[in-house]
Formats: structure tokens, C-alpha cells, sequence
């Protein structure tokens, strides 16, 4: 199997209902993740560690998505100068607003790509790692276009329906 181009991180398997989305986009582009639930304060030691290895082994950038105050995104771009994009997962009590200011907010100088709320926010940032990897993958530029070409053929052909 190819070595993961993308590390997909989520605070707790039960994420994994939202973050599927990016995987599933990777799938479907044919791009290598290695997905994983590790969490920034429960397990703090392991998730450096699988950061660690990531990096080594030639990911070219992270996903993160957690819930609540969510600080994950912003600990896994505190290790590395990798590209990091953050999904905030809808959280029982705010709804994921939480989540969202919890990443959005990063202080100066350690950046994280923050995208929206929920399911699209997961599978735009699977898409948004695919133009990363684009950038250098022509076969994967075109697949992107592909892409656009059906969406935009899709909404054309739609229709609504009669009263
Ligand atoms: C966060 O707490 C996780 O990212 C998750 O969104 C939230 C709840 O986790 P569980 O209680 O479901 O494990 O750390």
C-alpha cells in the first residue's frame, strides 16, 4: 500500500460520523490517509507520537477534527509546519459553535485552516487536500477538474419541481 499523503486526527471516535467525509473524498480521489482517533488531552504523548511518524513517513498535510474546545488542530500545528486543516465537529451543547471559535480562533503564529461546521466542512477539507496535493500532481489536477466539470453538470441539469 501506498505510504499516507494525508493524516486524518479526530479528538474521539465519535467524530468519525463527520470525518468520514474527508476520508471518503481521499477515497474517491485515490489518495492515501492514514486515519486515526487520538485525542490532544486524553492522549497527548501518542498523539505526538503518531505526528511524529506521519511527518516522517512523507504526509503532506493533516486533518483535524474534535469537538468542544477543540484544540487539536492548533496541538498538531504546534509540531509540525505542515499544512493543518481543522474541522469543527457539532458539539452537544453549542452546536459546534464551540468547536469552530476553538479553531478559528488560533493565536498569531501558529495557523490552522479552519472549514465549516459538520459533514461539508469535513468533506471541503478532503477536497481542499486534494488541491494541496494538485499543486505537485498533475493526474490529480485533472481528476479535480473532472470533478468540478460533473458538479457543474449536475446542478445544470436539475430541475424543480412543479407546484
Ligand atoms: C472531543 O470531545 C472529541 O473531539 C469529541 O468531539 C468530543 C466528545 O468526545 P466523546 O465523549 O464522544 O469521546 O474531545
Amino acid at each position: 500500500m501506498n505510504h499516507p499523503l494525508v493524516g486524518i486526527v479526530m479528538g474521539s471516535t465519535s467524530d468519525w460520523d463527520i470525518m468520514k467525509n474527508a476520508a471518503q473524498q481521499l477515497k474517491d480521489f485515490g489518495v492515501a490517509y492514514d486515519a486515526r482517533a487520538l485525542s490532544a488531552h486524553r492522549t497527548p504523548d501518542l498523539l505526538f507520537e503518531w505526528v511524529d511518524q506521519m511527518v516522517s513517513s512523507g504526509v503532506q498535510c493533516f486533518i483535524a477534527g474534535a469537538g468542544g474546545a477543540a484544540h487539536l488542530a492548533g496541538v498538531v500545528a504546534a509540531k509540525t509546519v505542515l499544512p493543518v486543516l481543522a474541522v469543527p465537529i457539532p458539539s452537544k451543547h453549542l452546536g459546534g459553535l464551540d468547536s469552530l471559535l476553538s479553531m478559528v480562533q488560533m493565536p498569531k503564529g501558529i495557523p490552522v485552516a479552519t472549514f465549516a461546521i459538520g459533514d461539508g466542512g469535513s468533506a471541503n477539507a478532503g477536497l481542499f487536500a486534494i488541491s494541496l496535493l494538485a499543486l505537485q500532481d498533475k493526474s490529480l489536477a485533472q481528476k479535480l477538474l473532472a470533478f468540478r466539470d460533473k458538479q457543474t453538470a449536475a446542478v445544470k441539469a436539475a430541475t424543480l419541481p412543479s407546484l
